[in-house]
């Protein structure tokens, strides 16, 4: 038998970032994955191919579109899918093969199998290689991740019927795909696919797209989306499918009730939410339970046994690979005796369709349901030099800051490339800056940050563009 101060369960964002630190302090330390390769979901299955498809999709279209001929550069595309799919393989394989350098730096074993809690302080392997090994550790970090929401009657075979992970490898472009669930996976998946020429459109049981994102942020990309040719049927439910040989015809009903209709896809996406994943991970066997969601509870990462902790997508937070991160450097250095917080306030988001989105902190209406009075300071793109001399001048900068303190509470865009943006306010509002602090800070000329100086100067009325 083996013995470890932590052995971690999964080698995704949460557990390989939590092996490589556990290292970096001296712990004696092992992560079993089930996976053939490290990096989870987000570097086999999630951010990873599918911000490849993302960008060569833009390209794609770019070109196509005639986007690129408006600025003088003549091409006349031809989509070669199969190198398409094969430069996301190759982007993937190199990151995987990246973690497995960092484990060998920082003398993190790979255990190759799927590890199962056996009691208090010992995982149990199925090794792939064939056989089972025992690990004693003194601390287990449960790190599984997640897995797509099955929907009743409408059954993934990834033939026809596709969860993310199908729908980042389909072997041709659909002629109609139907995305249920106008979240994140469908938007970003489903541009793909039009940008390559499908029909799509997308269903949503809720009358708005992306709960969870500002309202008014939400709106402005839906309204772009729709502009783009991306169809919307919203406070709808797929009640059934029935799958043929080259295709899919769903039912679709008013969500509030009301007369059915059928659709006709020949590949249909199910991206209703994720679940937490611990099939067969062995819970029981050290008295640890679930939520009625499949998640697990855990304070400061700590389950509620003593030597097991938790953290990634397996548990409460918003299901993202920075947040999974976080997570399992704070963790570790807990488990190493340190101090470390994990600022739940400040974790951004960022849907990566065209134009993207990007946001950290509250929303207006999470602000006027705390009946918090702030004051809004928006500064659109329109008027941006940067966006305008790019023709890309699509959404806006809003940043929200308490009515009293001007502390800044909530940042949303919509924009071009404002994922590289929010950064700026993530570490903004880690020091508790004012929008005044923004506002009075020289930022380079011309960039589209600028929209965000602007955004932070209208909060007090100074804005000078627009
Ligand atoms: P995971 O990455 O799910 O890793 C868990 C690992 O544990 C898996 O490899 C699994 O095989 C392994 N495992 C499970 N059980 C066992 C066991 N018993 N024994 C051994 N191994 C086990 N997030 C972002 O922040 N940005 C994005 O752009 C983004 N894009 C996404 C796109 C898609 C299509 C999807 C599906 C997700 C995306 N996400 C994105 C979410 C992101 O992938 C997850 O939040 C992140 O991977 C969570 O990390 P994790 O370590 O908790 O779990
Ligand atoms: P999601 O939670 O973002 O969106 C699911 C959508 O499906 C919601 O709008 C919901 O109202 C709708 N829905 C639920 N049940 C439905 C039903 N029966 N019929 C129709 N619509 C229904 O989940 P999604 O898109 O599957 O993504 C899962 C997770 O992966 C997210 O939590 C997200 O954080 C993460 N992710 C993050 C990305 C990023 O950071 N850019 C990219 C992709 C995924």
């Amino acid at each position: 038998m083996s013995s470890y101060d932590v052995v971690i369960i999964g080698a995704g964002p949460g557990g390989y970032n939590a092996a490589i630190r556990a290292g970096q302090l001296g712990l004696k330390v092992a992560c079993v994955e089930g996976r053939e390769t490290l990096g989870g979901t987000c570097l086999n299955v999630g951010c990873m191919p599918s911000k490849a498809l993302l960008h060569a999709s833009e390209l794609y279209e770019a070109a196509a579109g005639g986007e690129l001929t408006a600025l003088g550069v003549e091409v006349t595309p031809t989509l070669n899918l199969a190198q398409m799919m094969k430069q996301k393989a190759d982007s993937v394989e190199a990151l995987t093969k990246g973690v497995e350098f960092l484990f060998r730096k920082n003398k993190v074993e790979w255990i190759k199998g799927w590890g199962r809690i056996d009691g208090p302080g010992r995982v149990q392997v199925k090794l792939h290689e064939g056989g089972e090994r025992l690990l004693e550790t003194k601390n287990i970090v449960i790190a599984t991740g997640s897995e797509p929401t099955p929907l009743p009657g409408v059954d993934i075979d990834n033939a026809r019927i596709l969860d993310s992970t199908g729908a980042l490898s389909l072997p041709e472009v659909p002629r109609h795909l139907v995305v249920i669930g106008a979240g994140v996976i469908g938007l970003e998946l489903g541009s793909v696919w039009r940008r390559l020429g499908s029909q799509v459109t997308v269903v949503e049981y809720l009358d708005r797209i992306c709960p969870g994102l500002d309202g008014e942020t939400a709106k402005t990309l839906q309204r772009t989306l729709s502009k783009q040719g991306m169809n919307f049927k919203l406070g709808t439910k797929v009640s059934g499918a029935k799958t043929g040989k080259s295709g899919v015809t769903l039912t679709l009903e008013p969500a509030a009730g009301g007369t059915s209709e059928p659709l006709e896809a020949d590949y249909v996406l199910v991206a209703i939410g994720r679940r937490p994943y611990t099939k067969g991970l062995g819970l029981e066997n050290v008295g640890l339970n679930t939520d009625k969601r499949g998640m697990l509870a855990n304070d400061k990462h700590q389950s509620g046994v003593p030597g097991v902790w938790v953290i990634g997508d397996v548990t409460s937070g918003p299901m993202l690979a920075h947040k999974a991160e976080d997570e399992a450097v704070a963790c570790i250095e807990r488990i190493a005796g340190h101090a470390a917080e994990v600022n739940y306030g400040v974790i951004p988001g960022v849907i990566y369709t065209r134009p993207e989105v990007a946001s950290v902190g509250k929303g207006e209406e999470e602000l006027k349901a705390e009946g918090r009075a702030y004051k809004v300071g928006k500064f659109p793109f329109t008027a941006n030099s940067r966006a305008k001399i790019n023709h890309e001048t699509e959404g806006f900068v809003k940043i929200l800051a308490d009515a009293n303190t001007d502390q800044i509470l909530g940042v949303h865009m919509i924009g071009p490339s404002v994922g590289e943006l929010i950064g700026e306010y993530c570490v903004a509002m880690e020091f508790s800056a004012s929008a005044e602090d923004i506002a009075l800070t020289c930022h380079p000329h011309p960039t589209r940050s600028e929209a965000g100086r602007q955004a932070a100067m209208g909060v007090h009325g100074w804005t000078m563009q627009a």
